[in-house]
C-alpha cells in the first residue's frame, strides 16, 4: 500500500514535469511563428510604400513643372521659364483644349484670360441682341476687365493668342488684353476655334493695338483639333 502511494505520488510529478515542458515548447514555437509573420508584413508593407513614397517625391516636381500641372490662376502663367507664352480666352472649352496642346507640345507657358465678370450661358446667345456678348461685339470700344494678370511679361519673346470667333471677330476681351501690356519686339501669332467661320482677318484689331510687334500668319481650329495639327502650325512658324 505504501508503494502503491509513492508510485502514485512520482507518476504525478512525472506528468506534471511533462506537461510544463511540453506548454514551453508550444509558447516558444508560436511566438516565433508570431515574430516571423510580424517581420514580413513590416516587410511588405513597408517596401512598397518606400517605394511609392520615393516614385511621388520623383514624379512630383516634374508634375508641377509642367504646363498643365497647376490648378488656372487668373494673376499669371501656370508656369514660368519659358519664353513663350501661350495666352487665351475661352468661354466654352474649346479653345481652352487647343491651347493646353499648344503649350504642352511647344513646353511654353500657360495663361488662361479670365473675364472679371464670368459669361454665362445667357450671355453668350448670340440669337439675342441684347446678350451680353451680342452688345459687347456691336460696340468695338467694348473692353471687358480681365481677373488677374501676366506679371512677368518681359519675360516672353513669343505670344501665342487664343480666342473663339465671335461673329467673325476676336471677343473684345482679347482687345482688353492686347492693350494691357507692351508687346513691342515681341513676336505674336493669334489662333481661334470656331463652330465654321475661318480665321478671316479676327486678328485685325490685335494686330492694329499692337503693331509694333512682329506677327505671323493665324490660323483656325475646329475644337476637336489634334495635338500634332496644331503643332504643326505652331512648329512652322519658326519660333522654337
Ligand atoms: C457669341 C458667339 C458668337 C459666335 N460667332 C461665331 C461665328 O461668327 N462663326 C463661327 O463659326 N462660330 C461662332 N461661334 C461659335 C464659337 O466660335 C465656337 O463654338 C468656339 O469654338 C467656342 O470656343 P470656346 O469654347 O473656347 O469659347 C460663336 C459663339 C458665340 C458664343
Amino acid at each position: 500500500m505504501k508503494m502503491k502511494k509513492i508510485f502514485t505520488i512520482l507518476l504525478a510529478a512525472i506528468m506534471l514535469f511533462s506537461l510544463a515542458a511540453c506548454q514551453g515548447g508550444t509558447t516558444e514555437t508560436e511566438s516565433s511563428s508570431n515574430t516571423d509573420s510580424a517581420q514580413n508584413i513590416t516587410e511588405e508593407s513597408t517596401v512598397p510604400e518606400t517605394d511609392s513614397l520615393e516614385e511621388t517625391s520623383e514624379t512630383e516636381p516634374a508634375e508641377t513643372s509642367g504646363p498643365e500641372a497647376s490648378g488656372q490662376e487668373a494673376s499669371g502663367p501656370e508656369t514660368e521659364g519659358s519664353r513663350i507664352l501661350v495666352a487665351y480666352f475661352s468661354a466654352t472649352g474649346n479653345t481652352e483644349g487647343a491651347a493646353q496642346k499648344l503649350a504642352e507640345g511647344l513646353g511654353a507657358d500657360l495663361y488662361e484670360i479670365v473675364p472679371e465678370i464670368p459669361y454665362t450661358s445667357e450671355d453668350l446667345n448670340y440669337s439675342d441682341s441684347s446678350s451680353r456678348s451680342s452688345v459687347e461685339m456691336n460696340d468695338p470700344d467694348a473692353r471687358p476687365g480681365i481677373s488677374g494678370a501676366v506679371e512677368n511679361m518681359e519675360q516672353y519673346d513669343v505670344v501665342l493668342l487664343g480666342y473663339p470667333i465671335w461673329w467673325g471677330e476676336a471677343p473684345r476681351i482679347m482687345n482688353t488684353f492686347i492693350e494691357s501690356y507692351d508687346f513691342s519686339g515681341k513676336t505674336l501669332a493669334a489662333f481661334c476655334t470656331s463652330a465654321s467661320s475661318g480665321f478671316g482677318r479676327s486678328d485685325s484689331a490685335l494686330r492694329e493695338a499692337a503693331d509694333s510687334s512682329t506677327w505671323l500668319d493665324g490660323i483656325r481650329f475646329s475644337s476637336s483639333a489634334s495635338a500634332e495639327e496644331i503643332l504643326e502650325w505652331a512648329n512652322g512658324l519658326g519660333i522654337n
